[in-house]
């Protein structure tokens, strides 16, 4: 049995489940067309209370081994999420995103290495799967540098863009993770 306050940490970075106490510091981060337009599931304009609704549902979806979010700590401050969530099909998917004003700081390569490490390590999964928008290039780099390659393409409903966009599907497998 995981602990629910179980935390893992990096070199510059700590994850930790997130706490209602985040919900307006993530109401304000994910309330961004350039974080929203590129994840599948953030509505734009974020709803009022969405940021309080998504974690409060949070322990239940963990306690059922369904999902693993993580708050991305950086000295303190809440700057992103990083998580595991089961698919319909059965393997778990890497999922992430970070605030704008703290991008191309490799704070989603370290939150990836420490997530896949999690899956691999504790969790005892023996694949991962992700995926992200083509026109989201920084995204493919941050699962390439961890070890995913690349399975396929298809399309993806995009939310706050309301209509399927092309996306690159990837795949991991525990050997292949560059630690
Ligand atoms: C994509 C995202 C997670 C990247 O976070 P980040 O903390 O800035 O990422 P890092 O700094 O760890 O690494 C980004 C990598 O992409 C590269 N990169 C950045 N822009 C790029 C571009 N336009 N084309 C190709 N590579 C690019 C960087 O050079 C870096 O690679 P490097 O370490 O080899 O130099 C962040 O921009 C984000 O949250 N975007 C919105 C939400 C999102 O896209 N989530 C993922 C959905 S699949």
């Amino acid at each position: 049995m995981i602990a629910e306050t179980l935390s893992l940490a990096g070199e510059k970075i700590k994850l930790r489940p997130f706490t209602l106490e985040d919900a307006p510091r993530v109401q304000d981060l994910v309330s961004n067309w350039n974080v929203a337009s590129m994840v599948a599931r953030i509505p734009h304009p974020y709803p009022d209370g969405g940021a309080e609704e998504w974690i409060s549902g949070h322990r239940e979806r963990r306690a059922a081994g369904e999902d693993w979010p993580f708050a991305i700590e950086v000295g303190d401050k809440l700057v992103g999420a990083v998580g595991l969530s089961r698919t319909e099909s059965g393997p778990f998917e890497i999922g992430y995103w970070i605030g704008e004003p703290y991008w191309g700081k490799g704070i989603a390569s370290e939150a990836a290495r420490v997530l896949v490490e999690f899956a691999f390590d504790i969790l005892g999964l023996d694949h991962l799967v992700s995926g992200h928008f083509k026109d989201n290039p920084a995204s493919g780099r941050v699962l390439i540098k961890v070890g995913f390659l690349r399975s396929g393409e298809e399309k993806r409903f995009c939310l706050a863009r309301g209509e399927e966009i092309d996306c690159i599907t990837l795949k991991l497998t525990a050997e292949k993770v560059t630690r």
